[in-house]
């Protein structure tokens, strides 16, 4: 048989839904009879000894929280070889035998790294990114475009009031999903992604001189985080169109907020799924999905993935947002 003791974390930029998944890791390891410990703050719990004993009611009225309750933290220290080595000692010395690990890319490769030194570890991709190569889906990337489309709606009557044209910056340092699904809901005349160079003259103004003769009096262009230069580019859409543009930075407020259905629903399953397989005896996983259904893959492999952009959701948005 698998682990008798295992431990859950949160790692990394925190996403709504993974209250839910931590709710599921801890309830599920109960249900198997596994003793379940909450790392506090990530990896640095780990190698700091921060943890806490859970137990049925440790997870009471978390499903609908945003955030994440045993918090959560990048760890410089732990990306080590020392610091991985401090935190498998660490697990030996607190009697921790499986690892679950809540978060992206950077929280799987260290989940790999403490397998690769002896801790039997579970991912499950948590960040409201969407840019894991291996899931099709990431918890909380549906409360995050439920947040967007709800706070571009609010500007779009402000940008309609006034007949301007609203640049609004959505998160994805690396990744444009978030802005191309919510650009496309709230409908964005251009939608920019790191992915896809653009040409200003092409995608935003003569869109934008388009609609216009068509009879449109506002618009809504949204940008991805990692293309970066927002305030820039409203100038330019300023002097080139003529017509008044304002800058919206939505930030940080589309990592918090009560985590939607799917969210809950995903992470739960997520979380039931990655219990288990520690109980019975596997390691070096990631649960994600893949066609609708919740699956496992090896964690080296999963991280060796390379993500594809949705061209054609790209292409979509490019005629009907028009
Ligand atoms: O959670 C992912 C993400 O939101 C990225 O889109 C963003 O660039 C980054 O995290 C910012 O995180 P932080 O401010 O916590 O460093």
């Amino acid at each position: 048989m698998g682990a008798k003791s295992i431990a859950v974390l949160t790692s990394g930029g925190d996403a709504p839904g993974m209250n839910a998944a931590v709710r599921a890791v801890v309830r599920t390891g109960l249900y198997l009879g596994m003793r379940v410990i909450g790392i506090k703050r990530g990896y640095n719990g780990l190698l700091s000894g921060d943890t806490v004993e859970m137990n049925l009611r440790s997870v009471s009225d978390i499903i609908h929280r945003g955030g994440t309750v045993i918090y959560t933290a990048r760890s410089p220290e732990f990306n080590t070889p020392e610091g991985v080595k401090k935190a498998a000692d660490m697990c030996h010395k607190l009697d921790i035998s499986g690892v679950v690990v809540i978060g992206g890319d950077g929280s799987f490769r260290g989940a790999r790294d403490l397998t690769g030194a002896g801790i039997p570890c579970i991912g499950i991709p948590g960040t409201i990114d969407n840019d894991i190569a291996s899931s099709e889906y990431t918890v909380g990337f549906d409360t995050a475009m439920n947040t967007v489309v709800e706070m571009v709606d609010r500007l779009r009557d402000t940008t309609e009031s006034h007949d301007r044209c609203s640049v609004v910056e959505v998160m994805g340092r690396r990744c444009g999903e978030l802005a191309l699904q919510s650009g496309i809901a709230v409908g964005a005349t251009s939608i920019l992604v790191p992915e896809v160079p653009f040409d200003f003259q092409r995608d935003i103004v003569d869109r934008m001189k388009f609609t216009q003769k068509a009879g449109k009096r506002h618009f809504i262009i949204v940008v991805a985080e990692g293309v970066g230069g927002v305030e820039e580019l409203g100038k330019r859409i300023k002097n080139e169109t003529g017509i008044e543009t304002r800058v919206t930075i939505l930030g940080h407020v589309q990592r918090g907020g009560s985590p939607t259905l799917r969210d809950r629903l995903v992470a739960s399953e997520m979380g039931y799924r990655a219990a288990k397989l520690l109980y019975e005896g596997n390691s070096n996983r990631v649960v994600v999905m893949q066609n609708g259904k919740i699956i496992d893959l090896d964690i080296t492999e999963a991280l060796n993935k390379k993500r594809e952009f949705n061209m054609e959701l790209y292409k979509i948005a490019h005629v009907i947002s028009i």
